[in-house]
């Protein structure tokens, strides 16, 4: 079983193809996998715009396939003149009627090759920026409506869980069984969410962020302090610099920890915001040590408030597995402050590794994999969904 898969929900576009190994467990090996980043981009605007994210992915996403499938060696050129017979052609027009250069690279695709040995396509369906989900969603479609690959719609979200528990051993990828009920910490630039999980694929929102996300709040805050686009990264490893060289915190940049005492599993980052920009303010201009002092605050008060969530989400729940999911669980504090909560409180942590942390084509693949060991039936009908829930997934 060979899937190919598709995400394009914030500012990355991403595809993999995957081959699943024979037996009951999902395992598998990548035989593709290319991240095409617009960072860069959007680093000038200082954030992600999604009618730009949605072009770029137009531009990127139908070359990125045909790399992909050159690299997993299933490209097969043809060698004589074919057309695209009437019935596809005409759907594929219709579905991309507003998007004529990204129509003209797919017809040259589905004529210059042959229809690849591709058994399934996972696509990203949601959440995340609609414009921009569109394109994924309409690529699937199109693949669907040449090739009648059968298409299997993933949740973003979902794929944080997944990307967020695989182990890999060699060059082997699996799902591993774990014990239930699981909490699943899903951390990025657009949600900040706890998640009772009683199995995989049974998914109960216990908390979220009421404004702000995480990644956000450091991308944010990042921009306060003059540090490029996203500040995630950033404010790490200023913080971290910080931390090495033993800074103290001054008394007036001290930063609250929101909603710690708030008793509910939710989060609040719009205040945090506020407190850096007043900070910020009053500091002006910025001398690099004051940016160091921000940054270890900040980090150590996202830190803070998630520990306690999670500590609270785990006793509640009865959890004996907590898994981290999305962007901000590649920060090395975050990352140490969980495991040490995980030692002491004697649960088992499952996180992801750094380059599955941030989005990927490997974490819907995997995915995509869990929903057919599932059983889960594939659909003809994808819509681009940006708040698209995990519980209905
Ligand atoms: O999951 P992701 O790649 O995209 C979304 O689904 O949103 O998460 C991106 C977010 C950004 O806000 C970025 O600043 C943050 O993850 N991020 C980090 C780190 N690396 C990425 N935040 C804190 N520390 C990091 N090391
Ligand atoms: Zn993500």
């Amino acid at each position: 079983m060979i899937l190919l898969s598709i995400e394009t929900s914030c500012d990355e576009t991403a595809v993999s193809i995957v081959k699943r190994q024979r037996g009951k467990n999902v395992r598998f090996e990548v035989l593709s996998h290319k991240v095409l980043s617009q960072v860069d981009l959007h680093a000038k605007y200082g954030g992600v715009f999604p009618m730009l994210a949605k072009r770029e992915h137009a531009k990127a996403l139908t070359q990125l396939i045909a790399e992909c499938l050159g690299e997993a060696d299933l490209l097969v050129e043809r060698t004589h003149v074919y057309h695209i017979p009437s019935a596809p052609r005409k759907k594929l027009e219709a579905l991309l009627e507003r998007e004529k250069d990204m129509l003209s690279a797919m017809k040259v695709l589905f004529e210059g090759i042959q229809k690849p040995a591709i058994d399934a396509i996972a696509v990203t369906q949601g959440p995340g920026l609609e414009p921009a989900l569109w394109i994924g969603v309409t690529a699937a479609l199109a693949l669907n409506a040449v090739w009648e690959i059968p298409l299997y719609p993933i949740n973003h979200m979902e794929g944080h869980i997944v990307a967020g528990i695989l182990s890999k051993e060699e060059n082997l990828y699996s799902i591993p069984s774990i014990e239930f009920p699981a909490v699943a910490l899903l951390i990025s630039g657009g949600h900040t969410e706890l998640v009772r999980i009683s199995k995989l694929r049974s998914y109960k929102v216990i908390g979220k962020t009421r404004d702000d996300a995480v990644g956000e709040a450091f991308d944010k805050a990042a921009r306060m302090l003059d540090l490029p686009y996203p500040g995630g990264p950033e404010i790490s490893r200023l913080a971290e610099l910080a931390r090495k060289e033993g800074l103290v915190v001054d008394e007036d940049l001290r930063l609250p920890r929101p909603m710690l005492h708030s008793g509910d599993l939710n989060f609040s980052c719009s205040g945090l915001k506020t407190a850096v920009l007043t900070r910020v303010n009053k500091r002006k201009p910025l001398t690099d040590e004051v940016k160091k002092m921000i940054s270890l605050e900040f980090e150590n008060s996202i830190t803070d408030v998630l520990v306690a969530k999670v500590k609270q989400a785990m006793y509640e729940t009865r959890a004996k597995t907590l898994i981290v999911g999305g962007g901000v669980s590649a920060n090395n504090n975050i990352r140490y402050a969980l495991k040490e909560l995980a030692t002491t409180e004697g649960f088992t942590i499952f996180l992801p590794d750094k380059n599955l942390s941030t989005d990927n084509g490997i974490m819907i693949s995997s995915t995509g994999l869990l929903h057919i060991a599932e059983e889960v039936k594939p659909k003809s009908k994808l819509v681009a969904n940006g708040s698209w829930s995990i519980e209905n997934s």
